[in-house]
C-alpha cells in the first residue's frame, strides 16, 4: 500500500519505518530540515533500540523516504498524522499542529481527488477526530479515523511489530477495512470502534498505568509510617494474588503490568503526565470532575518532595550539603529527560538549598543547560559517590543495582531498584518504614 506519515518524530518515524518493513511504500513528511537530513542518512534524532537498523534497511530497500512536501501525500491511500501535540500552560492539549496538518492535507486532496483514509496516530483528546479533523474533509472520498499508538520508549520497534492489538476508530466501514489491510501483516487482533472510543482508550490506558504507580506510592506512604514494614514485601503479596499472577500449566505467570504496581519517585516521560493532564483539562472544560485521576496526579506531584524528605531524614537539613542524583532520564535505558522524576528531585533539592551533582549513564551535560551551571555533572558514578553525602537513585538504570555497601554516601533508593540486602540501615528507601532492629 502507498502510505504517508506526516511528522517524523518518535511516533511517526517508528510507525513509518515499521510499516515499510511490512512491505508498504512509505513516505515520511517532516518539516524540520535537520531532522529530515538525519533521517535520510539513517540516523534517528533520538535514542531508540533497533530503530537505526530498521530505518537503514528500509531506506536502502527504497520502501521508506522522507521529504518536506505535504504534496507528496497525494498518491497515498492512507495518510497517518503523527505530529506533536504539546501541552498549553494549563495542561490542555494544543491541537494546532494536528489542525494545520489536516488543513494542508485538505488542500492537497482538493487538487487531486481520490479515495483516501486519514488516520490520527498522535494522542488526542476524545472528540478531536470527529469535531476537529473530520469536518476538514467533508466529501465522501476521505474517511477520517483514530489509530492511536501504544509504543513504549525503549521498546517502540518491538511494540510496533508485536502489538497487543491495533485500534481503529472509524465511522466508515470502508475506511476501517483499509486500515485493517494496512496492519494485516502484523497478524495482531484489530479492534474496530468509533474514533472517540479509540481516543479515550488511549488515555484510559496511560491513566491506568499512572494510577497503578500512584496507588503503589500511596501504599508506600503508609508503609513508611510503620516500623519494620517495607512496601516491597506488601506489594509482592498483592502480586501473588492469582488474579494478578495466574498459574498457567503449573507455572506462575508474572504479567508485565506488575512492574507498574511498584513504589518509586513517581511516573514521568513524555506521555503519562501529559496525557493525564490533557484528559483532565478537557473534562474540566466539559464541566466534569474526576477526583480519582486528580488524586493520581497529586500523589505523583508530591513524590519528589517525599524523596528529599527521606534524604533529610538520613542527614538532617540538606541546605549547603552535597547531594547526588543518580538518573536524569525518565526511566533507565533511555536518554529522554522529558517530565523526568530525577529532574524534579534536582529541583526540590535546589529549592531546599542543597548543592546538587547528577549522573546518568545515557544523558549528557546538555540536559542541564536550563540550570545555568547551578547543577554539577559527573561523568562517572564512582566520582560522584566519592563527593556527595547522599545519593538518590531515581531510575532503574542497570548500573545502579550494583551499588554496594562499601561507600561513604548514604543511598536513598527512590526507585526501589537496589536489592534490599544492599541497603544498609543508614540508607533510606521509598516505602521502607523505620528498620526494626528487634
Ligand atoms: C507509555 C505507555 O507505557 C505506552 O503504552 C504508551 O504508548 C506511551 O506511554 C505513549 O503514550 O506514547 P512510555 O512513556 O514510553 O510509554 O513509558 P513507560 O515505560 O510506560 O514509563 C512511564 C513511567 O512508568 C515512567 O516513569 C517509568 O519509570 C514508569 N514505569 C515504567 C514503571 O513504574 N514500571 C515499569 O515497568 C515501566
Amino acid at each position: 500500500m502507498k502510505v504517508a506519515v506526516v511528522g517524523c518524530g518518535y511516533v511517526g518515524l517508528v510507525t513509518g519505518a515499521g510499516l515499510a518493513s511490512l512491505g508498504h511504500d512509505v513516505g515520511g513528511i517532516e518539516t524540520d530540515q535537520e531532522r529530515r537530513r538525519g533521517i535520510a542518512a539513517g540516523l534517528p534524532p533520538f535514542h531508540e533500540p533497533q530503530l537505526p537498523e530498521l530505518l537503514a534497511k528500509q531506506l536502502a530497500g527504497g520502501r521508506f523516504r522522507v521529504s518536506a512536501d505535504l504534496g507528496d501525500t497525494a498518491d497515498a491511500e492512507v495518510v497517518l498524522l503523527a505530529v506533536q501535540t504539546p501541552a498549553n500552560e494549563d495542561g490542555a492539549i494544543d491541537l494546532q499542529y494536528v489542525e494545520s496538518a489536516a488543513d494542508g492535507l485538505a488542500q492537497v486532496f482538493a487538487a487531486r481527488p481520490a479515495r483516501r483514509v486519514v488516520a490520527v496516530r498522535s494522542t488526542v483528546v476524545p472528540g478531536t477526530v470527529d469535531e476537529r479533523v473530520a469536518p476538514r474533509f467533508p466529501g465522501p472520498d476521505t474517511a477520517v479515523a483514530s489509530n492511536p499508538e501504544f509504543l513504549r520508549e525503549g521498546s517502540a520497534v518491538e511494540d510496533f511489530l508485536r502489538p497487543d492489538r491495533v485500534v481503529v476508530g472509524c465511522h466508515e466501514p470502508w475506511g476501517a477495512r483499509v486500515l485493517e489491510e494496512l496492519y494485516r501483516p502484523l497478524g495482531a487482533p484489530v479492534v474496530v470502534t468509533t474514533p472517540a472510543t479509540a481516543e479515550l482508550a488511549k488515555y484510559a490506558s496511560n491513566a491506568f498505568l499512572a494510577t497503578l504507580i500512584s496507588f503503589s506510592n500511596e501504599i508506600a506512604r503508609a508503609a513508611e509510617g510503620i516500623a519494620g514494614v517495607d512496601v516491597e514485601d506488601v506489594l509482592r503479596i498483592l502480586h501473588d494474588d492469582r488474579r494478578l499472577s495466574p498459574v498457567v500449566d503449573g507455572s506462575i505467570v508474572r504479567p508485565g503490568i506488575l512492574s507498574y504496581l511498584k513504589a518509586g519517585c513517581g511516573y514521568g516521560g513524555s506521555c503519562l503526565p501529559k496525557d493525564l493532564s490533557a484528559l483532565l483539562a478537557a473534562r474540566r472544560v466539559a464541566g466534569a470532575e474526576h477526583p480519582l485521576l486528580e488524586a493520581v496526579r497529586a500523589v505523583n506531584d508530591g513524590q519528589p518532595a517525599r524523596v528529599v524528605d527521606l534524604v533529610e531524614d538520613a542527614l538532617g537539613e540538606v541546605r549547603s550539603r552535597k547531594i547526588g542524583v543518580l538518573g536524569l532520564a525518565f526511566k533507565g535505558g533511555t536518554d529522554d529527560v522529558r517530565s523526568s522524576p530525577g529532574l524534579r528531585v534536582v529541583d526540590e533539592l535546589l529549592r531546599r538549598g542543597a548543592e546538587v551533582i547528577v549522573y546518568d549513564p545515557l544523558v549528557g551535560e546538555d540536559a542541564l543547560r536550563a540550570y545555568d551551571g547551578r547543577v554539577g555533572f559527573a561523568r562517572e558514578l564512582e566520582a560522584l559517590l566519592d563527593e556527595v553525602e547522599a545519593a538518590v537513585v531515581t531510575t532503574n538504570a542497570p548500573e545502579f543495582s550494583a551499588l554496594d555497601g562499601d561507600r561513604r554516601a548514604v543511598i536513598v533508593d527512590g526507585r526501589r531498584f537496589l536489592p534490599p540486602d544492599r541497603l544498609r540501615e543508614s540508607d533510606r528507601a521509598i516505602g521502607r518504614g523505620p528498620v526494626n532492629s528487634a
